[in-house]
């Protein structure tokens, strides 16, 4: 399927649906490039089966599809190879509730647990709201090519005596699709300092042609510190459904876990919320791969036409991409200036990591049309403000 193809037959009008997306952009009177949703919707059949289990009513108390399991594992198998096995999982109501979920299970009030910055904010507020320490380690910005500051890493798990590391991987929002040499090294710090690593994988289902996605848990030598988090929800954008998984290779670790859900009474299985994943992962590979090629035009599209002008992450994964307006801001944070000047709703850099409100993060998961209008705004700006 093409890209032209793919954006006629996908591409949703949401304004007038609930997303808050739009909402807020209609609101602004902005075209929504924010938050972590594409506006584009599932492939046809997914939705179909999803139609069949609404419409044929028995709502009762279910059992998961039998190969439920086998299905999500066979994805992961074919698309990154790494071999889950169904012990391993767990469930949760999202991403950001099962990072919860881990940092109550295995660390306790005030250790210190690391974060990369700039970072998705939840990762920050949900150390700080469980009473944990954040102990931030910058990454190393080389013209928007954001790599791990190993020295730096080394001497806080060390120093401070980390417990945790909360990895994002791909990376949001600096779309970085860490390469097996980086995590490599990464690990071997943490195993030298016996600091457990939780990695949300959240992202891993986009990544761009010329990369390759390592899961945490296809390194066996270091499987026994790493909690991952998986999900279907931003590859086909069924964030709505609130579904994840938590993934441990160690019994050891697992059974932490479980008796944390067992005591909270969560992580259950809800079947009604798993079925869009179920479903994704049985027939929406063509569709995946489609999708890929489609941000990876959006993105070729903004780097050919601002690269010009604009320092950007070199996007490898996710839909994500961090932009920097640089000079060109006239307001403190860059995001209110595209407001203001180009009517374009961004996340602000700012929210990511303090020094960043020069960025925006800007969501290349719409047509190639709003991405051609962002561009064009962003364009008659930058000539404006050169004049
Ligand atoms: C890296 C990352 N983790 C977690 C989430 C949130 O996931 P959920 O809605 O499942 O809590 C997002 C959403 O943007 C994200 O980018």
């Amino acid at each position: 399927m093409n890209n032209r193809t793919f954006t006629e037959k996908y591409y949703i009008e949401r304004k007038d649906t609930a997303s808050i997306k739009w909402a807020r952009g209609r609101q602004m009177g902005c075209l929504p490039m924010w938050i972590a949703d594409m506006d584009f919707r599932c492939d046809d059949r997914i939705i179909a089966h999803l139609n069949d289990f609404i419409a044929y009513g028995d709502y009762g108390y279910a059992n998961l599809p039998e190969d439920y399991y086998d299905t999500v594992i066979a994805w992961h198998k074919k698309r990154n190879s790494v071999a889950y096995r169904q012990e391993w999982f767990r469930s949760s109501k999202g991403a950001v509730d099962a990072m919860y979920q881990v940092i109550h299970s295995f660390t306790k009030e005030n250790d210190p647990i690391m974060i990369n910055t700039p970072l998705y904010p939840p990762f920050r507020d949900t150390i700080l709201k469980t009473k944990r320490k954040v102990v931030e380690s910058k990454l190393i910005d080389t013209d928007g090519y954001f790599t791990f500051d190993y020295a730096d890493i080394e001497t806080k798990f060390k120093e401070k005596k980390v417990k945790l590391l909360m990895l994002c991987s791909p990376h949001n929002p600096v779309g970085r699709v860490w390469k097996k040499g980086e995590l490599e090294e990464l690990f071997a710090l943490c195993k030298k300092y016996r600091v457990l690593i939780c990695c949300d994988e959240v992202h891993s289902d986009i990544i761009m042609p010329d990369q390759t996605f390592y899961p945490a848990l296809s390194f066996k030598e270091y499987q026994d510190r790493i909690i991952s988090i998986i999900a279907a929800s931003k590859s086909f954008s069924l964030a709505v459904f609130s579904h994840s998984h938590i993934v441990i290779a160690s019994e050891k670790l697992r059974n932490r876990l479980i008796a944390y859900q067992q005591l909270h009474h969560t992580g259950g299985i809800n079947v009604a919320n798993s079925l869009p994943t179920y479903y994704a992962y049985r027939y929406g590979e063509e569709w995946m791969d489609a999708l890929n090629n489609v941000v990876f035009e959006n993105y070729h599209y903004v780097k050919d036409h601002l690269g010009p002008y604009l320092n950007m992450t070199p996007l490898e994964g996710s839909y994500l991409l961090f932009l920097d307006l640089g000079n060109y801001s006239d307001q403190e944070s860059a995001s209110q200036c595209l407001i203001d000047h180009c009517k374009i709703l961004t996340n602000p850099g700012e929210a990511f990591a303090k020094r960043y409100s020069s960025w925006v993060r800007v969501n290349l998961a719409t047509s190639l049309d709003n991405v051609r209008k962002a561009v064009d705004a962003i364009l008659n700006y930058i000539e404006k403000t050169e004049k």
